[in-house]
Parts: structure tokens; C-alpha cells; sequence
């Protein structure tokens, strides 16, 4: 059974609409790669999956339950919602770390802050505290960061910054772990230590999906590719087939701009 079912998610904003039918699925440890020009829908796909925005139709099934389903009338509940969104971990383009807070103390902020929801917490405060700080701390070691965990973000690279970051979205034990562009702010010679630490995860069975305009880092690292055109999947399928030999001519077309340079 595949660990998440994406059908026919539509979704507009005033009268431009973005997500147009996206289906697709994802097994459990597998990396999904999304490519695609700027402007195609893919963050706004992201954004729907970790509800920070709402589809206008179609379905979301994590584990066989159905998080989201645009035929049922929706009432917005917010402690509902931050239980569906502990299904996904995101990692975003811009790192948004807390800079009066350590390395550290920005990953265990939020495992923190949902352990006071807990009905137990008063009892087992220092004992859960704990547990979060081995929790965090070896998220940060596997993020190469064991050195780094007591710096303010100020005091660390754009590459140790968003490795923080998805220390931060490991240390919630995502369903699935979805990045957006993680690379694109980073000047090259750093992109390479955070695409490094994304093919460990992938190594080590995580599930992903990851927004891309690596094309390399995707052929090699996903095993399955999605091209979104216009707020469509135009092609999807094994990343080296699409990716070394495209099927439709908008894929072709877009994949050209990457090998030209
Ligand atoms: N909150 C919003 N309100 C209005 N338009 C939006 C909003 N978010 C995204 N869009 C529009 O949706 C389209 C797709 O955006 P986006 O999902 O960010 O694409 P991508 O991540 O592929 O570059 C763009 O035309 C963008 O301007
Ligand atoms: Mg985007």
C-alpha cells in the first residue's frame, strides 16, 4: 500500500487556477522528485499537503486515512490540523530559523511546544524534555552538526542553517519529509553539503518528496519524477527514463534549458 495517495487535487486563487488534476502516489522509503518551471504549482501542491493552503477538490491519503476530501464539507479545526500536519515535515527554500534560539533549541521547539498538549505533561515534563533533547541532538549528528549545536543561526553558513532545518523536521518524525527547492538560496559550493545530507536520507529509506531544479541530484537520488507543467503532471514516471529521455515535448523543452547551460 502506498504511504500517500494524492488524487485529482485542484486549487485556485481568485480566478488563476493553479493546481489543475494532480494525482500521484508514494511507497513507503522512496523519494519522489518534482521538476518543473517556475510558476507550474509545485510549491502551492507542497503547501496543500501540509495544509497550509486547502484544495478545492480531490483527495489526501496518508497510511490508508483519508486526511483530506474536497467532497465532504470542511470545517477548519486547529488542533485537528496540527495533527494531520505531523503527517509531513517541510523544509523550505529559506531556512526560517529562530535567531535568538541555538542550533539546538530550534530543532526541539516544536516537539516542545506540542508535548504541553499532552494530557500527562505536568507529571512527565523532565522525563519528555529529555527524551526531545536525545531526540534532537541526534537528528543535528546525523545533519554532520554534533559541533554546531549550541551556534545561533548568525553564527552558521546557509548550508549549516538548512541543515538545521531539516534536523528540526526530522526530530517531528514525519510520515513523509517534503522539501522545497532546499537548495536554491544556497550559493553552490554549500549546495553540495545539504544535497549530500538529502541523498543519506534517501540512502537510508526515508520518504521524501523533493521540489527540485537540481536535475542531476534528482535522476540519481529520486525513484520517481514528476514533471508539473501549468498546474498539471505532464509526465512522471522513473527519473532516468524522464529525465535522460522525455516522452512529451513540454518536458523536452523545459529539461533543454538545464542541459544547454
Ligand atoms: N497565495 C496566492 N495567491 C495568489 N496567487 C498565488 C498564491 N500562491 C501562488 N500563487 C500563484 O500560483 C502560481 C503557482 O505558484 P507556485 O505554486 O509558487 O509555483 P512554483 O512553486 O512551481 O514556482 C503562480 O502563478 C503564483 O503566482
Ligand atoms: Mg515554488
Amino acid at each position: 500500500m502506498a504511504i500517500l495517495e494524492v488524487n485529482n487535487i485542484e486549487k485556485h486563487f481568485g480566478s488563476t487556477k493553479v493546481l489543475k488534476d494532480v494525482s500521484f502516489s508514494l511507497e513507503q522509503g522512496n523519494a519522489l522528485a518534482i521538476i518543473g518551471s517556475s510558476g507550474s504549482g509545485k510549491t502551492t501542491l507542497l503547501r496543500c499537503l501540509n495544509f497550509l493552503e486547502k484544495p478545492d477538490h480531490g483527495t489526501i491519503i496518508v497510511n490508508g486515512e483519508t486526511l483530506f476530501d474536497g467532497s465532504v464539507p470542511y470545517k477548519r479545526n486547529e488542533k485537528e490540523l496540527r495533527r494531520k500536519r505531523l503527517h509531513f515535515g517541510m523544509v523550505f527554500q529559506s531556512f526560517n530559523l529562530f535567531p535568538q534560539y541555538t542550533a539546538l533549541e530550534n530543532v526541539m521547539l516544536a516537539r516542545q511546544m506540542l508535548a504541553k498538549e499532552e494530557p500527562d505533561f505536568k507529571a512527565r515534563k523532565k522525563e519528555i524534555y529529555q527524551q526531545i533533547r536525545e531526540d534532537s541532538i541526534e537528528a543535528l549528528t546525523k545533519m554532520g552538526l554534533q559541533e554546531r549545536m549550541d551556534h545561533y543561526p548568525h553564527q552558521l553558513s546557509g548550508g549549516q542553517q538548512q541543515r538545521v532545518a531539516i534536523a528540526r523536521a526530522l526530530v517531528m518524525k514525519p510520515d513523509i519529509l517534503c522539501f522545497d527547492e532546499p537548495t536554491s538560496a544556497l550559493d553552490p559550493e554549500l549546495t553540495g553539503e545539504v544535497l549530500k545530507v538529502i541523498r543519506n536520507l534517501a540512502e537510508n529509506n526515508t520518504t521524501m518528496i523533493i521540489v527540485t531544479h537540481e536535475m542531476a541530484f534528482a535522476r540519481d537520488v529520486a525513484d520517481q519524477v514528476i514533471f508539473m507543467d501549468d498546474g498539471y503532471v505532464v509526465e512522471a514516471g522513473d527519473p532516468k527514463e524522464v529525465i535522460n529521455n522525455p516522452k512529451e515535448e513540454r518536458t523536452r523543452q523545459f529539461l533543454s534549458r538545464y542541459t544547454e547551460g
